[in-house]
């Protein structure tokens, strides 16, 4: 009765207190029974009822009793800990934890049992797919296709919502040029331009229109800054980079997600410009809540607050919560530096009261925006939980996700599709008959084994003789599955190559399955070799002396080096990790029944030494050489600067002609450009259209091509249909190394095409 009445009285509060810091605009929604909510008075209120101690307790997020993404909570900081400050009211959010059984009881605690009763926000590491887990975000990516990816993280939101989880840890928006990176997976890719496309599309999915709808769950644009700029590609790295890169290359598609209302952010563990990221008053005062008025909140990453000891900036837990509040840090995911520290710091006068209430503020409000202060079990039926989860539309849409993803890399003498019938197909390859690798990293409500195979898939079309052999396993066979294991690879086991041969000579067509398992790329997974790992290259050497009919089938979490095979091999599909209807989707596209449309959002080396490479580089002084007996010109003298796909790069079953390109001046900053393109082949096909332009001179060097526009076109046999692109202020511009935006006059060259290679151009000028 006491509860209920202090509810009330915060609900129907509208009393205004002193004004928050970063000075919102505050926001005024109607509820379905018509009662007008402003927030923000409803938060000075609550702030004012608050201690302070109750106040920092919003600002700490633990970790589930039951499950930890990262390193083990320190001694004494244990289970029984975290539920007594609970039960204290000193909890404003936890993570990991899923199901509405958990959800439910520890929510109960927090509203019924603690002083104030506010709800706990619960975040999760929604990175593809909740239970029905689609393809990694990079393969998504490689789809361009927005309305489906935007779809797809719809779904997701729905599934989880329904499993009492309000908040993902997503969508990561890091720019990543580096294939060792483990965590190119979980992005968009190399492009800041179709990078920010796709964050707004992921963001828009995951939100909707209306935060308190239970279908609905708020995101998270991580890691803010350059995470995706690990020195050498090594996890946790330091980055090194400068402003120009920062505000043309990785502040973007944090911008783009801002302006589209993400509700949260996670900082970074790397250092910029040798400060961590957590810590860092540029990044986090200064542009993201003063330039760009984000007013949501930010959460750090796992224990990145106490790391900032490790690094050196700070000597103590204590000084690392002074800094990291005082950066702009809202939340303290799992160091307990706030919950430990901050009331000290305050009473000792080294940190305002002022700023604690900024960040409660600013969590409060995305708790009031969930509809959480309403209903804090909206999010937990039961009954609703068991007929959502793992629905069969959720299943249809992860096919067609799955399908819209593969790459069709190499195609000669159309080898693919497959005939439908009379054939002897030999399928090799563990991954072929592996039902959980095409989950892939970060899937950790998906069960294992949930995947279909590529056998499976395969078998579905029964006019052919499939004949299976393993070859050789991936990984070792006392390889632990599992998010927080090291995989041990196979470096040695060649005992299955003897039967894959031999059924291999007997056969008209090879498929082989090949590539990294989904637990080989993700978080703590860099690797100094992308190529295919273990014994797999010399399988597929095996093979090929037996059989050259091979159709290589990849599976990967990032751009592989696969020279050799990229040579040898005549038909090669990029089939990334797909989820729950990987096997499905691969085989409907290797038949036929699905034209491959999905183009690369990340370039494919030649070799790792050619790495960091990505399309949009500067031309350097001595750009390529004419002739190769002088050396002095940017290159190496043991591999082409070229790389062995370009971004951008895709086939399909039909092929595509481009003609033409025309350019006109709409305003003084609008240049709208066409181009016709015409199906040359005799089936209907998808064709990503891709505008590249390239300020010729500026002030800084600008890239030599930069994209600035795509549309994803259909088309049937002999159609030809104009594109039309406007090239607006957003598209012409660039940012100069103090974060000012300027669009310069001069000569641009324009590039149109199927990939970043587009040869097909013209220029325009601005005035
Ligand atoms: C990762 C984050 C993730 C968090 C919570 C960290 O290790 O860097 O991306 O959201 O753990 O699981």
């Amino acid at each position: 009765m006491k509860k209920a009445l202090l509810f009330y009285m915060i609900l129907m509060s509208i009393s205004c207190q002193k004004s928050s810091p970063d000075h919102v605009t505050p926001k005024t929604t109607t509820t379905s029974n018509g009662m007008q909510l402003d927030y923000e008075k409803r938060i000075d209120s609550l702030l004012n009822l608050m201690t302070l101690e109750e106040k920092i307790g919003q600002m700490n997020q633990y970790s589930g009793f039951w499950d930890a993404t990262g390193p083990s909570p320190k001694a004494g900081e244990d289970a029984d800990s975290k539920y007594k400050d609970l039960k204290k009211g000193l909890v404003g959010s936890m993570l990991n934890v899923k199901g509405v059984a958990q959800i439910k009881a520890l929510q109960k605690i927090a509203v019924e049992d603690t002083r104030l009763g506010i709800p706990l926000i619960f975040g999760y590491d929604v990175i593809h797919g909740f239970k029905t887990t689609g393809p990694i975000p990079l393969a998504e990516s490689a789809s361009w296709d927005l309305e489906t990816i935007k779809k797809s993280a719809e779904n997701a939101a729905e599934e989880t919502a329904a499993s009492g989880i309000n908040w993902t840890f997503a969508p990561m928006v890091d720019i990543s040029r580096d294939a060792r990176w483990g965590r190119v997976m979980e992005g968009a890719g190399e492009d800041p331009y179709l990078g920010s496309k796709i964050g707004v599309a992921r963001v828009q999915g995951f939100q909707g229109d209306d935060l308190s709808s239970p279908k609905t769950i708020a995101a998270c644009a991580k890691h803010f800054a350059a995470y995706g700029f690990a020195e050498a590609g090594r996890e946790y790295n330091t980055a090194d980079i400068g402003t120009s890169t920062l505000y043309n290359i990785v502040f973007p598609p944090f911008k783009a997600v801002t302006d589209a209302g993400v509700r949260t952010f996670m900082n970074a563990f790397n250092l910029v410009n040798d400060i961590p990221a957590t810590g860092n008053v540029f990044l986090q005062r200064d542009v993201l809540k003063r330039d760009w008025g984000f007013n949501g909140f930010i959460v750090s990453d796992w224990g990145s607050i106490g790391e900032m000891t490790t690094h050196g900036y700070t000597n103590s837990d204590k000084q690392a919560a002074e800094l990291a509040v005082k950066a702009g840090s809202d939340m303290d995911m799992e160091s307990s530096a706030y919950v430990k520290e901050l009331a000290q710091l305050v009473k000792e006068g080294k940190v305002e009261e002022a700023l604690i209430d900024d960040a409660a503020r600013r969590i409060l409000r995305v708790k009031f925006e969930l509809g959480l202060f309403e209903d804090p079990y909206r999010y937990c039926d039961a009954d609703y939980e068991k007929t959502v989860v793992g629905e069969k539309s959720f299943h249809d849409d992860a096919l067609d996700m799955a399908k819209k993803s593969i790459v069709l890399l190499k195609n000669e003498n159309n080898l693919l599709p497959l005939k439908k019938e009379g054939q002897k197909i030999a399928l090799i390859g563990a991954l072929a008959n592996d039902k959980t690798s095409p989950l892939g990293n970060w899937r950790i409500a998906a069960d294992d084994g949930s995947a279909v195979s590529v056998i499976e898939g395969l078998n579905a079309y029964s006019g052919n003789t499939l004949t299976y052999a393993k070859g050789a396993d991936v990984l070792t066979l006392d390889s632990k599955l599992s998010f927080v294991h090291e995989v041990t690879i196979n470096e040695t086991d060649k005992s299955g190559f003897s039967e894959a041969v031999s059924v291999a000579k007997t056969s008209d067509v090879v498929v082989m399955v090949l590539g990294e398992h989904g637990l080989q790329s993700g978080e703590g997974r860099s690797r100094t070799q992308i190529d295919l790992p273990g014994v797999q290259q010399s399988l597929l050497e095996e093979i090929y002396k037996v059989n050259q009919n091979i159709v290589l089938v990849l599976t990967n979490g990032r751009p592989l080096a696969i020279p050799w095979a990229a040579e040898h091999i005549p038909a090669i599909v990029e089939a990334w990790h797909l989820g729950v209807q990987s096997g499905n989707a691969i085989a409907q596209v290797l038949y036929g029944d699905y034209n491959p449309s999905g183009k690369l959002p990340m370039t494919f080396p030649k070799n790792v030494g050619q790495v960091p490479i990505f399309y949009n580089n500067k031309s350097t002084g001595r750009p390529d050489g004419e002739t190769n007996d002088v050396v002095f010109w940017s290159h190496y003298i043991d591999e082409s600067n070229a790389p062995l796909y370009p971004f951008g790069y895709g086939l399909s079953y039909t092929s595509f002609a481009y003609k033409n390109l025309t350019t006109r001046k709409t305003a003084a900053r609008h240049i709208t450009v066409t181009v016709e393109l015409t199906n040359t082949g005799q089936v209907k096909g998808k064709e990503v259209v891709q505008l590249y332009i390239h300020d010729k001179y500026a002030s800084t060097v600008r890239p030599v091509k930069e994209l600035k526009g795509f549309e994803l076109v259909a088309l049937e046999p002999q159609e030809t249909k104009t594109i039309t692109f406007e090239l607006t202020e957003a598209e012409l511009g660039f940012y100069t190394g103090q974060g000012e935006y300027i669009i310069e006059p001069g000569e641009f060259d324009v590039f149109v095409g199927g990939d970043s290679n587009a040869k097909l151009s013209t220029t325009f000028s601005l005035d």
